[in-house]
Order: C-alpha cells, then sequence, then structure tokens
C-alpha cells in the first residue's frame, strides 16, 4: 500500500482564527460559508451528546459533499480514544479526508503514535492537531511534539483547551490568566522546539468584546499563532491581533530589501536606523511576508 511522508509545511497557511462549530448544528454549519476565518474546526467531540454522534457524522457527510470552503483549512474535532466514537469518526475522516484531525485531551506520545499509525496506513495527506487541556499533556508536551514529528511529520498543531485544563486543575477563570500563563508558555515552547504551530484557547464570553481584544492580544505576546473561537463575532478581531501588523510589514520589507542590496547584502550583521539586523531579522521577516501574501490570496477566493 502507498503510504505518504509529510513534510514539514515551510510557510504554514494563517491560522490567526480558527472557528469551531458544533458538527450537530445545521444552522451554524450553514454559517460558515463566507465567514473570514482561516480554518473552521468541525466538533463532534464536547459539543455534541453522545445520543447524537451519528446524525453529527451525517451532518458533515453532507456539508463536505454540498459546501466547499475555499482557502479554509477545515479540521475535524474527533472524540477520545477511550471513548466507543473514536473508530466511526476515524473512518468518517478517511472518508472526507479533511485538512487535519484535531484529537482531543492528548495525555502522551502513545496517543499521537496511534493516531499517525492509522492514518499512515494509506494515502492520505490529512495532518494531525493535537488539543493539549489535560495535566499531563501539558506535562509531556514535548515528548508530544517529538513523537509526532519524528513519526511521519504528520502533526502539525498543538491547541490549547483551557476550559478542560482549568477543570482538571481547579485554577478559575480570570482575566490575565496569572496561573496558568506558566503551562501556557510550556505548551509554546514544546511546540515551537518541534516546528509546530500552536493556538490559543477559546473566550467563553463572546459578548464580552473588550475582554476578548484583551486576551487576544496576550495570547499574540506569548506566540501563538491564532485562537480557537466558539462564535463568528470573535474572527474579525483574532484575524486583526494575530495577523501582520502594517508596521511589521514595512519593516519586513526593508529588512528584505537591506540583504539583497549589493552594498550590505553579503554582511550578516546590519546597521538599519540604528538598530541592529541579523540573518535571523531576515527570516522572520520573509516568513510574515509568506504569511501576508497567503492572507491576500485568501480574501481574494472569499
Ligand atoms: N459557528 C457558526 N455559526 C455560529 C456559531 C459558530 N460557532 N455560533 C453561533 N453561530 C451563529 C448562530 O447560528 C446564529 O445564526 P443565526 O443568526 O442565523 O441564527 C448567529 O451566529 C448568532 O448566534 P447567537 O444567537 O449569538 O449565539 P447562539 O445562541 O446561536 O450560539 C453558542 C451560542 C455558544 C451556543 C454557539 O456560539 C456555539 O455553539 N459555539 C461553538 C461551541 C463549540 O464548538 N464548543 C466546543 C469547542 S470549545
Ligand atoms: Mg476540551
Amino acid at each position: 500500500m502507498t503510504t505518504v511522508n509529510l513534510a514539514p509545511i515551510r510557510f504554514p497557511p494563517p491560522r490567526r482564527s480558527c472557528l469551531s462549530v458544533p458538527a450537530i448544528n445545521q444552522r451554524a454549519l450553514d454559517k460558515t460559508h463566507g465567514l473570514e476565518c482561516d480554518v473552521v474546526i468541525f466538533d463532534l467531540e464536547d459539543s455534541v451528546a453522545p445520543e447524537r454522534k451519528a446524525e453529527a457524522r451525517d451532518n458533515l457527510r453532507r456539508f463536505f459533499r454540498e459546501t466547499p470552503l475555499e482557502g479554509v483549512e477545515r479540521v475535524i474535532r474527533i472524540n477520545g480514544a477511550d471513548t466507543e466514537f473514536r473508530g466511526s469518526d476515524l473512518d468518517l475522516v478517511l472518508e472526507l479526508q479533511p485538512d487535519a484531525v484535531l484529537l482531543p485531551k492528548v495525555g502522551d506520545p502513545a496517543e499521537v503514535r496511534e493516531a499517525t499509525k492509522f492514518l499512515s496506513g494509506g494515502p492520505t495527506e490529512v495532518r494531525l492537531w493535537a488539543m493539549m487541556e489535560t495535566p499531563r499533556g501539558v506535562l509531556n508536551a514535548a515528548m508530544i511534539a517529538e513523537v509526532g514529528r519524528e513519526a511521519d511529520g504528520r502533526l502539525d498543531c498543538f491547541v490549547l483547551g483551557l476550559n478542560d485544563l482549568r477543570k482538571e486543575t481547579g485554577v478559575p477563570p480570570e482575566p490575565g490568566r496569572a496561573y496558568l500563563v506558566p503551562w501556557m508558555m510550556q505548551v509554546v515552547l514544546a511546540a515551537r522546539a518541534h516546528g509546530l504551530d500552536v493556538l490559543d484557547s477559546v473566550f467563553n464570553d463572546f459578548r464580552d468584546e473588550a475582554g476578548f481584544a484583551a486576551e487576544c492580544g496576550q495570547g499574540r505576546s506569548m506566540g501563538f499563532d491564532g485562537k480557537m473561537l466558539i462564535h463568528p463575532a470573535q474572527i474579525a478581531a483574532s484575524n486583526e491581533s494575530f495577523g501582520p501588523a502594517p508596521q511589521a510589514l514595512i519593516e519586513a520589507e526593508a529588512i528584505i530589501a537591506a540583504f539583497s542590496d549589493p552594498a550590505t547584502g553579503d554582511r550578516n550583521v546590519i546597521n538599519m536606523n540604528g538598530r541592529m539586523v541579523e540573518r535571523l531579522h531576515l527570516e522572520q521577516a520573509e516568513k510574515l511576508m509568506a504569511t501576508a501574501k497567503q492572507i491576500s490570496l485568501r480574501k481574494k477566493k472569499t
């Protein structure tokens, strides 16, 4: 049987805004067409009652057949490895071939290894994403990332889940997330050590615009690539916070121009208006420009 070895994506698509949509909610599914989010996460897990899982899978079958979502990554969040729904969910993933499958409540590397084994048995490019939302998951984040990368490169992204983590640890929801920050940074670090993207957790109070904007700003400062969202009203602010700022693009262009200038291009360190710029900044600038380009191409399609 043909197997696929997936190289890491050099410039992953923008993942500023990742909207979760309960697969059981037909009205919400219909709404996703035309939204400006970068990713839609079709949820078969906690937002779907156990007795309605089969109906939710049928909704996704119909949706994938009838609704092309141009330029948007499609991710299916399946049920946990310890549930009776896992097998049928995985079969659905092979049938629908979304861009990625999101594993919930990943606690140790064996879960990623097992899912990789299942997917790499056939010619599928479906990537793996993993929710980091249990104490064991956060403690094992580095090992999970390493195993997911060394298998066949299929693991692509971590998604932080603070609702579950708060429930498991007893840390209450508070603005600023002070006591969660060390664990959040541990997940960011583990992701970066192995070349993964990493998304910040959902913000439950979807009518609190100021609170949401503040949390997006914090997530951006902590190094997250984007945020998991629960409501369409959160998309615009998330895109703005996690997208390239206009000033950053101007600076990136200047850095790329400086390193392409024959007068300075063979240097490793440049003085740009009193600021030291190194080749590592050139790499960052190229990544930023690539992201901006992908965002503008996506906009043209919608
Ligand atoms: N995706 C797509 N559309 C959504 C949506 C979502 N996540 N959340 C709400 N909408 C739609 C609603 O269907 C509604 O459409 P309508 O105007 O055509 O009726 C519109 O946006 C306004 O919704 P609103 O009335 O403000 O909220 P609601 O009561 O319909 O839904 C929630 C509120 C929280 C139940 C809903 O947003 C939701 O289910 N979010 C996702 C939950 C989830 O995925 N959880 C698991 C991951 S943490
Ligand atoms: Mg969860």
